[in-house]
């Protein structure tokens, strides 16, 4: 009965879970003067350094909250610019994760995904099953609080359910590390509905940088951080942290 008394400890192997709020495109543009879409755009740059830059930072687990299911309060016309530009992400990006070694997966809802784009993910994911260098998950349509709604849903009727199971029920993936460092950008410091289960003893880092700015100093910065943190996880004696280098 370990398992349901203590949260699990994190695996020194495979490098850290990191999860970003990427926050701040809108704010971003406006301030320059431009479109809110023209942040969004902005924020697929800072997409690309981030991912190309994570596995040399010792990150193995990359999860990027990119649409939230409280975003579709959003006017349409930003909502369409947002779809669009996953769209666009999917077909221009995939060829270069699969070549670099990155697994991409989709969290969140598909079946209110406009035209086509359930479909591009589940290519894309297809076409990078067997990069090891990262795994990179974006959320879409993604709330936690229904995540684990619909894991408590499929967890009914199972007898003995562990804690373990029940993470790969909410997860969606079996044994994924918990979440080690969640950031968010923009100055903004709230969780918003974002992994909430994973992330039950990660750290914060909290950073005034917008989302559009955001680059590979500011990420080591955020795991220099958290490298100089103790995580007790309710004990008395600081957990070894992942490996400074580890993938
Ligand atoms: C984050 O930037 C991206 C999404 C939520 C899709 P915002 O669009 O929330 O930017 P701000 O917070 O309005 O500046
Ligand atoms: C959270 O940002 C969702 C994403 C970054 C995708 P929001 O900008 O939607 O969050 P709130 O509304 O400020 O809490
Ligand atoms: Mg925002």
């Amino acid at each position: 009965m370990q398992s349901s008394l203590q949260p699990k400890s994190p695996a020194l192997v495979d490098g850290l879970h990191v999860g970003i709020i990427m926050d701040g495109n809108g704010r971003w543009a406006t301030r320059k003067g431009m479109s809110r879409l023209r942040g969004h755009e902005a924020g697929v740059e800072a997409i690309r350094r981030v991912v190309e830059a994570a596995p040399d930072q010792g990150v193995g687990t990359l999860t990027l909250y990119a649409f939230s299911s409280d975003n579709w309060r959003r006017p349409r016309a930003e909502v369409t610019g947002l779809m669009a530009l996953l769209r666009v992400y999917l077909a221009s990006e995939v060829e270069s994760l699969a070549r670099n070694g990155v697994r991409l997966t989709v969290i969140g809802r598909r079946d209110r995904l406009p035209g086509g784009i359930a479909d591009a993910i589940g290519r894309a994911e297809a076409a990078t099953r067997s990069g090891r260098t990262l795994h990179l998950r974006i959320a879409v349509d993604y709330s936690a609080r229904d995540a684990i709604l619909d894991a408590a849903a499929k967890a009914r009727g199972i007898e003995g359910l562990t804690r373990d199971a029940f993470s790969d029920l909410v997860t969606g993936e079996a044994g994924l590390r918990d979440v080690d460092l969640i950031i968010r950008t923009s100055g903004e410091q709230r969780l918003s509905d974002f992994l909430l289960w994973e992330g039950a003893y990660a750290e914060l880092h909290f950073t005034q940088r917008m989302w559009p700015d955001f680059d590979a100093d500011d990420l080591a910065q955020a795991l220099a951080s958290f490298r100089g943190r103790e995580r007790r996880f309710g004990g008395l004696d600081a957990v070894p942290l992942a490996p400074a280098q580890s993938v």
